[in-house]
């Protein structure tokens, strides 16, 4: 089928790659010019797993990138919206983009098309753009707007959008749910997993993923209300680890033990430094807001943001307490990015941590695998904040070591090798990544989350 994706960010470069992957003609188009010549080149602009390849298999062939939108249009029989849904300064999501692109497409739209939503979007996103594009002039039979959300994380991007557990399509129409059903058959007919994979060349049997029909309304509330409840089970797995520390229990062993209850699940239950990102924060403030413009008080999320908030500090505290003043003292921070599989700062908690022990008076010498250019143009470097390239070189002569991201690496460090660098062989772990009794018998002092010291 022929497809357009708006927007190259990271759903909407993702899902143009993987739509070719799935034997679709795509045309991908951003407005950003600089963008659009960089991926016609091969370069994919953010670090995710699988993209270069696929980006390179398809690149000019299978996908065009280009920033012609009224082309697009025209090309495609289903358009898929991908732009960003920044934060406003109410706490709502900023739809601005999405009204824009839903705009300039009914100005150049001649025969009948659908337009998906596939930004994260609050609910009512779909009749408002429904309303835009019959405000310039389009016949309502000329279209459908479809709510399409994506579950995709960074860092496993072209997995998840090709192994997803369920798919979603929110349409209030026949001629609407069939294309996208359509769109999907590989996946849901699971064809896609019978022929080799264009990564691995091997063929995967899958529990094939079911196709869920609803209302738009309901697809786009499925969208936000999953966000916000694994942002919820985070947090409360945090206010656990806290509860642990105070009874001297252990939440890894309190989180398995939950886990393995089928109706829980072990997945999302990792305490650490709180959740960061682009979606998490930013889509629990628009769920609570869209609500509340509906007159429903989801005061259950503002108890996750405050614990999400205070586990940063408790964090900052747990570092005062091993070191007991922070003027002057040298750290090594292992981890920039909000998550280990990404070069994403963008609301990290890692950045958030500096930034106070910089307050406090520390200098800190920081490393991350992918992150470093991005976090550099975010705080650039200074007296008292260098990057290194290497974990052992950021450990040097250090009084501390922080590790703020699950970088798998971070969790296979040459210890011996660690406490030889070091000053002072302390390491404060916001992640988990050690056995306590392990960094205990190498000789290393070390504090980490919910787990008796
Ligand atoms: C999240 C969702 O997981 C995706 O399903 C969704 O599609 C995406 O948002 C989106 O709306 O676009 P992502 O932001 O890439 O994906 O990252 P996650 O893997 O969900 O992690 C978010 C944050 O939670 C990270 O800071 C991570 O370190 C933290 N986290 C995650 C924990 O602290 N503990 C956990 O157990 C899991």
């Amino acid at each position: 089928m022929k497809i357009a994706v708006v927007g190259s960010g990271y759903v909407g470069l993702v899902a143009a790659v993987c739509f070719a992957e799935m034997g679709h003609d795509v045309i991908c188009v951003d407005n950003d010019e600089r963008k659009v010549k960089a991926l016609q080149g091969g370069d994919s602009l953010i670090h995710e797993e699988y993209l270069p390849e696929l980006l390179n298999r398809y690149r000019n062939t299978k996908v065009l990138f280009m920033t012609d939108l009224a082309e697009a249009t025209r090309e495609s029989e289903v358009i898929f919206i991908a732009v960003g849904t920044p934060q406003s300064d109410t706490g709502d999501a900023d739809l601005s983009y999405v009204e824009a692109v839903a705009c300039e497409i009914a100005r150049s739209l001649t025969s009948y098309k659908v337009l998906v939503e596939k930004s994260t979007v609050p609910v009512y996103t779909n009749e408002w753009i429904r309303r835009a594009i019959e405000r310039n002039g389009v016949a309502r039979s000329m279209f459908d707007v479809v709510s399409n959300p994506e579950f995709l994380r960074e860092g496993t991007a072209v997995a998840d959008f090709l192994h997803p557990d369920r798919i979603v399509v929110g349409a209030d129409s026949e001629r609407a749910t069939k294309l996208l059903q359509e769109i999907y058959a590989p996946l849901t007919e699971g064809s896609y997993y019978r022929r080799p994979d264009a990564i691995t060349g091997s063929c995967s049997a899958e529990a094939l993923p079911p196709l869920l029909i609803t209302s738009t309304k309901s697809a786009e509330i499925i969208k936000h209300a999953s966000n916000a409840f694994l942002a919820l089970k985070i947090s409360f797995i945090n206010a656990v680890s806290n509860l642990c520390e105070a009874a001297d229990a252990d939440v890894e062993q309190v989180a398995m033990g939950m886990g393995l209850d089928s109706r829980i699940g072990p997945r999302f239950l990792r305490p650490g430094i709180g959740y960061g990102g682009s979606c998490f924060p930013k889509d629990v403030a628009a769920f609570r807001s869209v609500a509340g413009q509906l007159g429903v008080d989801l005061g259950i999320l503002a108890e996750v943001e405050k614990i999400n908030a205070q586990q940063k500090k408790r964090f900052l505290s747990k570092v005062r307490a091993a070191l007991w003043t922070l003027r002057g003292k040298h750290l090594a921070v292992l981890g920039l990015a909000f998550k280990g599989g990404t070069d994403d700062i963008r609301a990290s908690p890692a950045i958030d941590l500096i930034g106070m022990l910089i307050g406090e008076g520390c200098s800190i010498t920081a490393y991350d695998p992918a992150a470093i250019e991005r976090a550099r143009e975010k705080m650039p470097p200074s007296a008292c904040l260098k990057y290194v390239d290497d974990p052992y070189v950021a450990a040097k002569d250090a009084d501390a070591l922080l590790i703020l991201t699950d970088w798998s690496e971070f969790g296979s460090l040459e210890l011996k090798r660690l406490y030889k660098t070091m000053r002072y062989p302390i390491v404060i772990d916001g992640r988990n990544l050690y056995e306590p009794k392990v960094m205990l018998d190498k000789g290393f002092t070390y504090v980490s989350i919910g787990r008796p010291t």
